[in-house]
Parts: structure tokens; C-alpha cells; sequence
């Protein structure tokens, strides 16, 4: 296996809600002019607390200095796993649940912390810049690292690994935040780049005005949260919407797996979570990698989100409970 640790020097970002106006410009040209700018990795993510911004150097040049910015102090790399041997026999356990046993749980038990982006091709796993030295040196037992330079993949210099590190204990990492489930269903969609322009008014009106729409089904559910993510990464849209917003997109705009199916989320955390805490994404996702059961786990400014197969929602959230009682 294969770890491309990718060159995008990026920054993570909050956009305050009652400031998103003053953003609109720089963000619409992230979104949809992708060639006035020279911008290959933009997120953006809105949950009811903000707009998370995930953005290389060259695309955070697009957003005003304004008080309703905040930017998390680091510069974090993009890590993302390739499975070599070009073996390109389809079905693949998706998301989280693929890395949870070779990446995640090894940086957490070195106490790096990682932000986690799925997106319907790929999962990107950030690190801090600064930390890289100590994440090639975890990685480098598992994997072939691979550094992109100048858009070419070249063999990493592992640092004259020594490899001398004890194996960490396979001991219970309990759930230290406390976890919600709202009522929305989640589709992890696509779209083709070319196809963008024809739903450009549908999706700006999805980012940036559809806070205060009053749709009745969703009106009456005190479950149901706002959360909509778009990212659009060296060329590759990726979108992950509730079903109610899935169903304002023309017919066959969009793509999903075969199997179309429906996602439900786990809202991870109570009080903001910050940067520096480690182990969190490990928490949640080695059980269900545990359970086998596939998982897509995005990280925003404040909180974590996982999001699991529909059917497999209740026994995750009573699989993920006994795991948060055990710390009692
Ligand atoms: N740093 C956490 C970890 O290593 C995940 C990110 C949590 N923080 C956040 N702002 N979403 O598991």
C-alpha cells in the first residue's frame, strides 16, 4: 500500500454565518472558477455552527481578512492512501473504516492529531506540517511513502527509519465526547466537473441561502440539522447532502455508488473540539472498522461527523455508547 502524502499547503478555516456574505465573491470563485484561480483543494462544509473552509495557500488568497475569519494556526498536509498493484478488482471497504487499523489508530497512539476529509473518491487524512517527520516515521512500517512534488509523485525519504518503536498495546480507547444522531439522511454524491455550470445557480442557492429556508418536512423535525459539504479537489467534486436537498437536483446530475445508498450521521462532540487533541477519530472508527462496517468521516472547525450505512445506525450508536460508558 501506498501513501501519497500530497503537496497542498492547507489551511482549515471557520467562516461565521452572519459574515458569509462578505465571503460569496472569493468563495463562488473557488467553487466554479476554478481557472481564475490556482486553487486545487477547496472544502467547504456547513453545519449549524459555521462554514468550515479547508483551502490550499493559493485558494485562501480568494477570502478577506474579516473578524467573522477564523484560521486554525497550523498548515496542515493532506495524506491519502493509495492501494498499489493497480489490482483493480472494484469493491473496496469504503472510507474510514479501510484506514482505521493502518493509519488512523498508529497516529493516534503517537499522539499526532490528525483532520480527517472523506470525500466520495478518496479520504484525505491532515496532518500538521510540523508533525510530518513523526507521521512518516509511524507510517513508514506500513506503508511505501510517496511525496508529491511539483504534481510528481516522488519516493519520500523516510527519514533512516529506525523502526525501533514498541508496537503499541492494542488497549479500549473509550469515546470521550459525547455523541448526537440527527434525524437526516445523508447521499455521498459526485458530479461531473463539465456538468457544473448546470447546476451552479441550485448549488450557490444550497451554500449560501438555504440557512433560512423553511422546508415543512424538515420544519416540523427538531432532528434535523443543516449540513452540507462540497469539496472540490485536483478537479474531483465531491458533495454530501440530506435527501431533501438531494431531491432539488435535476435527474441523473448527480452520482452515487450502485447501491445509492443512504447515510445517517454521529455528531461527535459537545464543546468545540479544537486541533491539538488526538484519538478522537480513532475512537469512533476502530470499532466500526472492528464491526467491518463502512464509514465516511469528515472533521469541521468545531466538531466531527461520522456518517454510516443507514441500517447500521442503531447498532452503531449502542456499539460507540458501551464504548463511552466504559470510561465510567
Ligand atoms: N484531532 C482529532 C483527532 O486526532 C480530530 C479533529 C477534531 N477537531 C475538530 N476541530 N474537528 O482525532
Amino acid at each position: 500500500m501506498e501513501l501519497h502524502i500530497l503537496e497542498h499547503s492547507l489551511k482549515v478555516a471557520s467562516i461565521a454565518k452572519e459574515g458569509i456574505q462578505l465571503f460569496t465573491h472569493g468563495l463562488i470563485k473557488l467553487a466554479f472558477l476554478r481557472s481564475r484561480t490556482g486553487c486545487k483543494f477547496f472544502s467547504l462544509t456547513e453545519t449549524p455552527e459555521d462554514y468550515t473552509i479547508i483551502v490550499d495557500e493559493e485558494g485562501f488568497r480568494e477570502l478577506p481578512e474579516s473578524e467573522f475569519l477564523s484560521v486554525a494556526e497550523a498548515t496542515w498536509l493532506a495524506l491519502n492512501v493509495v492501494s498499489g498493484g493497480g489490482s483493480n478488482s472494484g469493491s473496496q471497504p469504503i472510507g474510514v473504516t479501510k484506514i482505521a487499523k493502518s493509519v488512523i489508530a498508529p497516529l493516534a497512539d503517537h499522539n499526532i492529531s490528525v483532520f480527517m476529509l472523506s470525500t466520495y473518491q478518496t479520504d484525505f487524512i491532515l496532518v500538521r506540517e510540523r508533525d510530518l517527520p513523526l507521521v512518516m516515521h509511524t507510517l513508514a512500517a506500513e506503508f511505501t511513502l510517496l511525496r508529491v512534488i511539483n504534481g510528481e509523485t516522488v519516493a519520500a525519504n523516510s527519514l533512516a527509519v529506525t523502526n525501533g518503536f514498541v508496537k503499541p498495546k492494542l488497549v479500549q480507547r473509550p469515546i470521550i465526547h459525547p455523541l448526537s444522531s440527527p434525524s437526516n439522511m445523508f447521499c455521498v454524491t459526485s458530479l461531473d466537473p463539465e456538468t457544473l455550470p448546470s447546476v451552479a445557480t441550485l448549488l450557490m442557492d444550497v451554500m449560501f441561502y438555504s440557512g433560512g429556508m423553511k422546508e415543512s418536512a424538515v420544519a416540523e423535525d427538531s432532528g434535523h440539522i443543516r449540513f452540507f459539504s462540497f469539496s472540490l479537489i485536483e478537479g474531483y467534486i465531491s458533495l454530501v447532502m440530506d435527501v431533501q436537498t438531494q431531491q432539488r437536483f435535476p435527474n441523473n446530475v448527480l452520482f452515487t455508488s450502485a447501491s445509492g445508498e443512504l447515510w445517517k450521521m454521529v455528531r461527535i462532540g459537545g464543546q468545540p473540539l479544537g486541533f491539538d487533541e488526538c484519538g478522537i477519530v480513532a475512537q469512533i472508527s476502530e470499532p466500526l472498522a472492528a464491526a467491518d462496517i463502512p464509514a465516511y468521516y469528515i472533521s469541521t472547525f468545531k466538531f466531527d461527523h461520522a456518517l454510516v450505512p443507514e441500517e447500521n445506525i442503531q447498532s452503531v450508536i449502542s456499539a460507540l455508547q458501551t464504548s463511552s460508558d466504559q470510561r465510567k
